[in-house]
């Protein structure tokens, strides 16, 4: 399992990390706006509702949260470097929004709270016992009938553990495959990265990712996006080819730069395996829209959980 520690903006610049995600991922930015949509729909009505964000980053989408009027919101996340770039982004906000640099598992707020909401943040809590202290945490501090508006990519339904390997790599390559058809070689080579980081996570504690490898998948993901839009069963034989060269090219040297060599700790989960952990909290779905191509692909999923 690779260590989940704060070491994110160690791996991505904050400036670059905002820009690849808002501009150039296919599906992020339209996800962005249902969760604000959401969100808005919650507070309408309340005063002075006390919103939380939580893993917030470098405030890539935080300033949308903003334009909804009378929040009262605090941003957290437990990167310092991302927690500097987001209270520079955030000076304009100063009086509205409190920047706070915490571990989400443990965070205590003075008041209780209406809305908790976050992006992309739910797959890179370590998988049992973290992610349950998390939502445990979260769902302490809401109020009765509050909400946790949850944004996260989900890859399709698996049937076993090696199954979802073969989900995650045709999920995977539909977002490579059209940051690459639309020229955002930097942002497919970072998805590439990503997809090796899920690949090892809860799986294999010594693997780290090679330029070898990254190479391969750049390689590998045009013909299996195309093949995942025609028949699933073709993408899935190509994604079994693929992991098995994969595993053939594993590699434990580390090549001394930590944008390569650390892991973000992602460990994506489909929509199925999302609803057990949050169920298993307490938290029931009360809806949820899906951003992206299909559920045999994967998508963005947004949910509204009600405590
Ligand atoms: C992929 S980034 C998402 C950032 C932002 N939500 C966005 O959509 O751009 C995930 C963030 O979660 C933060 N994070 C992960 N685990 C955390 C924890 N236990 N407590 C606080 N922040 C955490 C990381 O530091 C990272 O900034």
């Amino acid at each position: 399992m690779a260590q989940h520690t704060a070491t994110y903006s160690k791996i991505i610049s904050p400036e670059e990390y905002n820009r690849i995600m808002t501009n150039e991922h296919l599906y992020i930015a339209v996800a962005d706006k249902v969760i604000k949509d959401f969100v808005e729909k919650e507070v309408c009505g309340k005063t002075n509702p006390e919103v939380i964000e939580i893993g917030c980053g470098p405030a890539r989408i935080t300033p949308l949260f903003l334009q909804i009027p009378n929040i009262h919101l605090t941003a957290i996340d437990y990167d310092l470097d991302f927690i500097d770039h987001a209270k520079k982004v955030l000076k304009p906000y100063n009086s509205r929004v409190k920047v706070v640099n915490a571990d989400v598992s443990t965070y205590v707020h003075s008041k209780s709270i209406d809305i908790f909401y976050s992006q992309g943040f739910h797959h890179h809590v370590q998988k049992g016992k973290v992610t349950e202290r998390y939502l445990k945490n979260i769902y302490n501090q809401l109020k009765d009938g509050g909400a946790y508006v949850l944004g996260d990519e989900n890859p399709a339904a698996y049937s076993n553990l090696e199954d979802r390997l073969l989900k995650l790599i045709i999920w995977y390559s539909h977002i490579i495959s059209n940051a690459k058809k639309l020229g955002f070689n930097y942002l497919a080579q970072e998805e590439a990265k990503t997809f090796l980081d899920d690949l090892y996570e809860n799986y294999d504690d010594e693997a780290v990712k090679s330029k070898e490898q990254i190479d391969l998948i750049l390689s590998w993901v045009d013909k299996i996006d195309e093949a995942s839009s025609e028949k699933i069963d073709k993408a899935t034989f190509l994604a079994e080819n693929l992991l098995e060269i994969l595993r053939k090219k594993r590699n434990i040297k580390e090549v001394g730069d930590t944008t390569v060599d650390l892991s973000r700790g992602d460990y994506k989960i489909s929509d199925t395996e999302f609803r057990k952990e949050i169920e298993n909290i307490g938290f029931k779905v009360e809806k949820v829209e899906r951003v992206g191509p299909s559920k045999d692909i994967g998508g963005l999923y947004i949910y509204l959980l009600r405590k």
